[in-house]
Formats: structure tokens, C-alpha cells, sequence
């Protein structure tokens, strides 16, 4: 028998029943108690990941059932572990071909792999079919950990060491980490990473309370081992720029091009091909965003494209994501969204410059750069080769509303 134990999906059942007799909640305090164990070790429990045999034990005992009865007994020390803290649902996914593929590539042949993109462009849903359709079974141990409750670097290191150990060692640190990565292949995928980055000045950087992230990120990259860990964010970390080169893949996530029409046609939009392709340029193929003006269309519309298109207005939906997105600018990079925003045609670098003085054209471009590390900009070539920038309608109309009188 291994040392750890887990759950079998009928067992799940039969403790769910004596939880609910007991009147608990899933992790109720009371239950931990009666156990002796953490929440985090019977949330561990509930999701069908190895615990050790003591606690396993115990959490049956708590709820009075018997553990014999609700063992996974497939379990052997070969078994893929999976310890995916949000289950993605990936079911109806569209396009992405190459995303994907390069998705894989950047996982198998890196030992950081960074993904980035603005909210709601389908970073979470790419993942979670990357997972599921192509690497599932080429990872000894796989954890996906959301960092949008900002836990700090010890407690979050805590949690993979468990999981990695298979419950028998519950405190580490970086070093204990690079331990397991070497000795078995890991993936280790971040979710929501700008959560942990500053706010206010250029992106991409941990706040201070954070910095131990850098250094992880830094010795994940630059040690021997043979694993990997995915970043995901909507801003790109620039401790992972300045690693840029060997073992470092970057992946930034664009909106949908063609596919969209699929996904506006499964939300139940009706219209010819033009219309939804102009649908889909108004909100940048952000799948987030097709999503809730499809279901506006629906509503107001009885989901025909061309009479939303023919009320000349774009509605702003991701109103809360953008709310989120320029709540984190410093003020000179919400003064060039603006300056974007107002010109209709796209601006080159001078022209900005022209038109935000006084300050130097260094500070401009440092600014300009960190905008396109939050994907909020989009970048062209004119003919001359000059580059310029822009904003997708629907953040545009955003800005104008919020910011210009
Ligand atoms: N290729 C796709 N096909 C169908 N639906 C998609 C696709 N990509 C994303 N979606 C859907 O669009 C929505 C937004 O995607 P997702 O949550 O992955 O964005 P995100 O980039 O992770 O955003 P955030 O930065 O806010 O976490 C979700 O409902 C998701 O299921
Ligand atoms: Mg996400």
C-alpha cells in the first residue's frame, strides 16, 4: 500500500452524504478539528488529490465513515498526480490551432513558460485545453494554483511541497521545491500572476511584499531540472524578460480571428459572415467580451448582428475587466491611453511625444512599453516603417467615457 491515499469518485459520494448528516460544510473548521488536520489538506481531500494515510485516515473517521470503503485503490505510486485548484471547463472551445501548439512547445521545451494577455482574451480556457488535449499525461505531478488571493511565496510553497511530497513533507522552500523538480517531472502552472505586480508605476514588476517571486521565478529558469513552470498574466513579468533566451518561452495571447464567427454563432447570433466579423473587430476577438454582447444581442436584438451593428453604438462589457486593467496604470500611461483614445487615426512615438510634454521622450517610451506589456495597445507598421499605436474599439470607447469630458 503507497503512503498516501486518496479518494475514489464513489467514495466522494458516500462522504458527501455523511457530511451532510453531520450538517458540515465541505471544509468546516469543526471537521478539521476533528481530524486533526488543515483546511487546505481536507480541501486536498474533496478534489481527490493524495493526502498522507494518517490524515486520510482521520477525515473518514471525523464524518463516521470508513476509510477502506471510499479508497481509490487504483492509486499506485504511478499514478499522474493532478491537483488543479479551478476546474476549467473546456468543453466548447474554438480555434487557437496554432495557440495551442505553441502552448505545448513552450511547456515541454521550456523550464519557464510565460502566457500573457489581456483579461478575458482566454488565457484560463487555452490552458485548460492545452492540459486536457495535449500534455496531460507527460507530467509526473501537475498543480494549477490561482494567485488572486495574493498568498505569500512561504505559504504558497508550503501548499506545492505538500503536493509534490505526497503529503509527507509539509513545510518548504525554494530549495525543497527544486528538489522535487529535479527528481520528478512537475508542472507547476500560476494563474492570475499580476495580482502579486505593483501598482501605479510600468508593468510587470512584484510589489515589494512579492519580491521572493522573482527570485523562484529566477532559479526555476536558471537551475538543472525537468519541469516546468507556466506563468499566466496580464501583464508580462519583467524578471521573465530580463531571462529571455534558453528554457524561457513567451506566449502573448491575441483575440480570435476567424473562429469567432463559431463561438457568436454557438452563443446564438445570427448574421452574415461580414457582420460578425465587424462584431468580432469591435471587441478585439476577446472571447470574454463576444461572450456578454452576444447575450445582449440575444436579449435586445432576438440576436440578429446587423441590428445592434445598424444602432451605431458599441457597449462597453468588460467594463469590470478594463475597471481592473486601469485601476494598475501610472498616470502617464492612463495620459497616453487618453491621447490614443482621442485620435482617431493610430500615433507614432513623435506624435505622442508632441502632444504629452513637458516630459522626456525616454520616460514616453518606457510607458508605451509597459502599455503593450498589458496587451492594452495595439502596434502597426505604416509603410515607411513607422511603427504606431492604437486602441481596440471597445477599450477606446471605454477610455472616452471614463476619461474624456
Ligand atoms: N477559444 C475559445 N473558445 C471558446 N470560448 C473561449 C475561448 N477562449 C476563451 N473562451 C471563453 O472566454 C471567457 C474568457 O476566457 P478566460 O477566462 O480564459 O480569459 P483570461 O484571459 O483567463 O482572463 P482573465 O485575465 O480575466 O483571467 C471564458 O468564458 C472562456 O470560456
Ligand atoms: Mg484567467
Amino acid at each position: 500500500m503507497v503512503s498516501s491515499l486518496r479518494v475514489s469518485k464513489e467514495g466522494l459520494e458516500i462522504v458527501e452524504q455523511a457530511r451532510k448528516k453531520k450538517g458540515w460544510t465541505k471544509t468546516a473548521a469543526a471537521w478539521c478539528q476533528a481530524a486533526f488536520t488543515t483546511e487546505a489538506t481536507l480541501k486536498r481531500f474533496w478534489r481527490q488529490v493524495p493526502i498522507q494515510q494518517d490524515s486520510f485516515i482521520k477525515i473518514c473517521e471525523a464524518v463516521g465513515v470508513n476509510w477502506e470503503d471510499v479508497l481509490d485503490k487504483t492509486l499506485s505510486p504511478g499514478t499522474l498526480r493532478v491537483d488543479w485548484e479551478e476546474p476549467i471547463d473546456v468543453s466548447v472551445f474554438y480555434g487557437r490551432t496554432k495557440e495551442l501548439a505553441d502552448l505545448e512547445n513552450s511547456i515541454l521545451k521550456n523550464r519557464l513558460a510565460v502566457l500573457t494577455g489581456m483579461g478575458g482574451i482566454g488565457k484560463t480556457a487555452l490552458v485548460g485545453k492545452v492540459w486536457e488535449k495535449q500534455i496531460k499525461g507527460k507530467f509526473d505531478y501537475t498543480i494549477q494554483r490561482s494567485l488572486s488571493t495574493s498568498p505569500l511565496l512561504p505559504e504558497l510553497l508550503k501548499d506545492i511541497v505538500e503536493f509534490l511530497s505526497d503529503g509527507e513533507q509539509q513545510e518548504g522552500g525554494i530549495s525543497q521545491l527544486m528538489e522535487y523538480l529535479r527528481k520528478q517531472r512537475c508542472l507547476l502552472i500560476l494563474d492570475n500572476v499580476e495580482t502579486i505586480m505593483s501598482i501605479g508605476t510600468n508593468a510587470g514588476n512584484f510589489c515589494p511584499e512579492f519580491q521572493d517571486y522573482s527570485e523562484l521565478i529566477k532559479r526555476v529558469k536558471s537551475e538543472q531540472h525537468k519541469s516546468c513552470l507556466l506563468v499566466m498574466s496580464r501583464e508580462r513579468p519583467q524578471d521573465a524578460i530580463w531571462l529571455r533566451g534558453e528554457k524561457v518561452g513567451f506566449l502573448a495571447l491575441c483575440g480570435l480571428k476567424k473562429e469567432a464567427q463559431e463561438l457568436l454563432k454557438e452563443q446564438g447570433l445570427s448574421g452574415s459572415e461580414k457582420d460578425l466579423e465587424t462584431l468580432n473587430t469591435l471587441y478585439g476577438g476577446n472571447p470574454g467580451s463576444l461572450k456578454l454582447i452576444s447575450s445582449l444581442i440575444q436579449e435586445l436584438f432576438n440576436g440578429i448582428v446587423l441590428n445592434y451593428l445598424k444602432s451605431g453604438t458599441i457597449v462597453v462589457v468588460l467594463k469590470e475587466i478594463l475597471e481592473q486593467h486601469f485601476s494598475r496604470l501610472s498616470d502617464l500611461e492612463t495620459q497616453i491611453m487618453v491621447k490614443l483614445a482621442v485620435n482617431s487615426d493610430p500615433s507614432s512615438l513623435s506624435l505622442l511625444v508632441e502632444e504629452i510634454s513637458p516630459l522626456s521622450t525616454a520616460e514616453l517610451m518606457q510607458a508605451v512599453k509597459s502599455l503593450i506589456d498589458r496587451a492594452l495597445i495595439e502596434k502597426s507598421c505604416t509603410e515607411v516603417d513607422d511603427v504606431t499605436f492604437t486602441l481596440q474599439p471597445e477599450v477606446r470607447k471605454y477610455v472616452k467615457r471614463k476619461f474624456v469630458k
